[in-house]
């Protein structure tokens, strides 16, 4: 592992901003240090910065090469799990780069990092020194070994499994990550009281549920309406299959947290009522999109669905407080080719499509709009006709 110390610390200053592929073909100043490990520094800098913005702030944290760094959490993430489950002693059975275990660390008296990767464990252990954390023990070892050798039964297990294969290649299904959670069932519900495990945002919610049989808790992680995390939250102590898992729908935004929760039964049984569109436009956000949740927000809310495929709401009363994006209806036009060639020509909009025939990319060139700026259309369907709806985002 090599140090950042002043000479490197001048290094990184110096050529922040470089071409990283220049710096590479001079090669590095320094006999003892590779290149490689100048450029990857540099780069986890310039890219991390809204992802780890405390991290990349302090010029002595060493990063690892961007392969590790493309699996960490986030930290925005990463502090919103570490409010998920309670008590002493956490294992962290797939530590990585450690910002998850870093922020564990924080409600937990003891948090054991466990990590197969023996240059990864290193560079955590070195950066939980530097950031003054003292109660992460770092467990260089396969976990599952480890787990299989504790003679007690935890308070919390968390798992990040690995999402590539053994090609490098990403993937998404439970079975196909490391250490794989669904064959090793039985030994984690030995060794500890609460499981959090956290999968691709890709994975089938439905599937996953099949899978891991006593889910209590399915929390789904959107920063800024991007959705990151899947997480799966299971309580052993309680009874399997009493009760029906909650669905958590979270949009972690500075600090703007929007929530919105419901569960499989509720989307069976809600009653949907359909309109054309009236004065106000509502978008749920994306992990409500992801929940599959698309009648019960309508019933939460009390809205009109534009119709059963379109998951766009209307109400001719503005409702505050929508989990998601709210728009003022200027005009609804039917999807007439001559007729919205004539009205869209030239107009700076933002373009959206829901439940449309036609790519986004398409419509903005077929009907020569410019994008951006503050007004919206999107292309939809409603009562079986193709429409088109332009309206002003509600801040
Ligand atoms: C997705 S990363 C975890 C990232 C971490 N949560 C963070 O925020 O930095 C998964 C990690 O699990 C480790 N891993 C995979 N299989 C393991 C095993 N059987 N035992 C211990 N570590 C393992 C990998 O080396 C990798 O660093």
């Amino acid at each position: 592992m090599h140090i950042i110390d002043e000479k490197i610390k001048n290094y990184l200053e110096v050529n922040r901003d470089k071409d990283t592929h220049q710096l590479i073909l001079k090669g590095s100043p320094f006999k003892d240090i590779p290149i490689d490990f100048l450029i990857d520094q540099i780069n986890a800098r310039k890219r991390l910065a809204k992802k780890l913005p405390s991290w990349v702030n302090i010029d002595e944290i060493i990063f690892p090469p961007q392969i590790n760094l493309e699996q960490t959490s986030s930290e925005a993430t990463a502090k919103y799990k570490s409010k998920l489950l309670t008590g002493k002693k956490l294992i962290d059975l797939t530590g990585g780069f450690g910002i998850d275990s870093f922020h564990f660390a924080q409600y937990f008296q003891q948090v054991f990092h466990v990590e197969i990767n023996t240059d990864l464990i290193q560079l955590a252990a070195h950066n939980a020194q530097l950031m003054n954390i003292s109660n992460i023990r770092f467990i260089n070892e396969n976990s599952i070994d480890y787990l299989k050798n504790i003679t007690y039964k935890t308070d919390c297990i968390y798992i990040d499994p690995s999402r590539r294969d053994v090609n490098k290649t990403k993937v998404f299904q439970l079975s196909d990550c490391t250490p794989d959670s669904i064959e090793n069932w039985d030994l984690l519900a030995s060794k500890t009281h609460q499981l959090l495990l956290k999968t691709s945002p890709f994975l089938d919610l439905k599937l996953g549920l099949k899978e891991l049989k006593q889910v209590n808790e399915i929390h789904i992680v959107s920063v800024k309406n991007e959705v990151k995390e899947l997480l799966w939250l299971v309580d052993f102590r309680k009874p399997s299959k009493t009760t029906i898992p909650k669905l958590k729908c979270v949009d972690l935004n500075g600090s703007k947290t929007s929530t919105f929760e419901g569960d499989f039964t509720l989307e069976k049984q809600a009653t949907t009522t359909y309109s054309n569109p009236q004065k106000y436009l509502y978008e749920p956000m994306s992990t409500i999109m992801k929940s599959g949740m698309f009648n019960w927000v309508g019933e939460f809310y009390k809205l009109d669905k534009l119709a059963p495929h379109t998951h766009l709401f209307t109400s001719q009363n503005y409702l505050e407080n929508f989990s998601g994006k709210v728009f003022e209806i200027t005009e609804v036009m039917d999807y007439k080719t001559k007729l919205i060639k004539k009205r869209l020509k030239s107009m700076k909009l933002n373009v959206v499509k829901k439940n449309f025939p036609i790519l986004v990319k398409d419509l903005i060139q077929k009907f020569k709009i410019q994008e951006g700026g503050e007004d919206f259309v999107f292309f939809t369907t409603c009562g079986g006709k193709k429409i088109v709806i332009l309206c002003k985002r509600i801040i």
